[in-house]
């Protein structure tokens, strides 16, 4: 086991009606004038907000509020939370969202607490000395910013999309009330699904070796969203199907399923950010739709491992050998995002890039990996736009 920094600051207030207690919350950090961050509409439209607004009032918050952040969060609203929340004296930002406003609430923290272009930290350029303090209220289970130490922007100047990471931008609090995510139309709660899946599973393909406590908490973590994530698709309004989720899609990115190993490989993720920044999709199906590629290309480097995934993941009968298991576990890795209507292609996914445009996604992603992605097989470029390639 390799030795780690376990560290999860963030207060989980967790179950029906949590969000009432916002205004208590921001109340015991002795902040004053909160920014309301907020997407296109949904939470507007089921009510949210205004009980949100209601919890601040009564807790003698003062507020302002800046929506409009978009799936692939854009640098140039970052840029205008930042004056607003400078212009306002604000002291804390309240994400009400999923992964998008959140990380678009981390950035704009970053960008109040430093003094420069906020942008530089994306672009490798600088390090954070702070943030503002953030809380979440989560309206979707999926890319886990409710308690992770990264944010992912997308500049509209080149159409890059890059994460950054540090401990500063770590939610104080995080407030999952699963019957927040039953407005959700099934396409979200499956990327969603898909998302958390990815963030063990980058995780749990790792070289380091056997880690018996992690290794049995993120495969009881991925045997538990893949039998919720069906149960959604018949039964969308399942509180306990929709609790484990949420509940999932936090303990998945918050370092937890890391414990003692090497941090992961987190290839696919790296791939997907490209299409996302080129081609503007939802993160969780970009996921589905390369990560059969990556697995593929490169589980001979690992049979053992990927043969253990399918056994005890998805309970494949071993074959003759982990070559062969490993095989059918990806088929029935693949098998599974169909049955929640996930693409397991690019083209099932909408998009069909061009080979110029593939060379280009695989160009931006070795740069934003400064030269290799993964760990199971380390990948250079031609290994990236090879794997774009068969995700055809
Ligand atoms: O904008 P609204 O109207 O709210 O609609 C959103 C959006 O269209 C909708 N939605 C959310 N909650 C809803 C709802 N619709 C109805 N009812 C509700 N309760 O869902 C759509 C997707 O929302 P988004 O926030 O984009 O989803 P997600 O949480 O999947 O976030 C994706 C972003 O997070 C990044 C991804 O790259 C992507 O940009 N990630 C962030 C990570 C992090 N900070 O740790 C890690 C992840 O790996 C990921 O990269
Ligand atoms: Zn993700």
């Amino acid at each position: 086991m390799e030795d780690f920094v376990y560290y999860t600051p963030t207060k989980v207030v967790f179950g029906r009606g949590s969000e009432l207690q916002v205004g208590s919350l921001v109340a015991a950090r002795g902040c004053k004038k909160v920014l309301i961050h907020y997407g296109g509409g949904s939470a507007r439209r089921s009510g949210l907000l205004e009980r949100i607004g209601r919890s601040l009032d009564e807790a003698g918050i003062a507020h302002v509020e800046l929506g409009g952040v978009v799936p692939n969060p854009r640098l140039s609203l970052v840029y205008k939370g930042i004056e607003l929340a400078k212009a306002e004296g604000v002291d804390f930002i309240l994400a009400v969202g999923g992964g998008s406003v959140i990380d678009s609430a981390k950035a704009i923290g970053y960008g109040v607490a430093n003094d420069f272009d906020v942008w530089e930290l994306y672009d490798f350029k600088r390090k954070a000395t702070g943030c503002l303090p953030i809380g979440a209220v989560l309206t979707i289970a999926a890319a886990g910013s409710e308690m992770s130490q990264s944010s992912v922007i997308t500049n509209e100047n080149g159409w890059i999309k890059r994460g950054y990471g540090s401990e500063y931008c770590r939610p104080a609090f995080a407030i999952l009330n699963p019957e927040l995510t039953m407005t959700l139309p099934p396409y979200q709660t499956s990327c969603g699904c898909t998302d958390i899946l990815m963030h063990t599973m980058e995780r749990y393909f790792n070289r380091t070796g056997s880690m018996e406590l992690t290794d049995g908490i993120a495969e009881a973590l991925m045997r538990t969203v893949i039998r919720n994530a069906l149960i959604l698709m018949e039964q969308p309004d399942n509180y306990e199907a929709r609790a484990e989720v949420m509940w999932a899609g936090s303990l998945s990115h918050n370092g937890l399923t890391g414990c003692g190993t090497d941090g992961g490989d987190w290839a696919t993720h790296k791939l997907e950010h490209e299409l996302g920044g080129m081609f503007d999709v939802a993160h969780g199906a970009g996921l589905a739709a390369v990560w059969g590629s990556w697995a593929r290309y490169v589980c001979d480097a690992d049979p053992a491992r990927f043969a253990r995934f399918a056994v005890k993941v998805l309970d494949v009968s071993p074959a003759a050998n982990d070559h062969e298991t490993a095989l059918a576990g990806i088929a029935a890795m693949e098998d599974f995002y169909r049955s929640i209507q996930m693409p397991t292609s690019l083209r099932e996914l909408g998009i069909a890039p061009t080979e110029a445009q593939i060379e280009e996604l695989a160009a931006k992603c070795a740069v934003a990996v400064k030269g290799t992605a993964g760990v199971v097989k380390p990948l250079k470029q031609a290994d990236l736009a090879a794997i774009y390639r068969m995700a055809l």
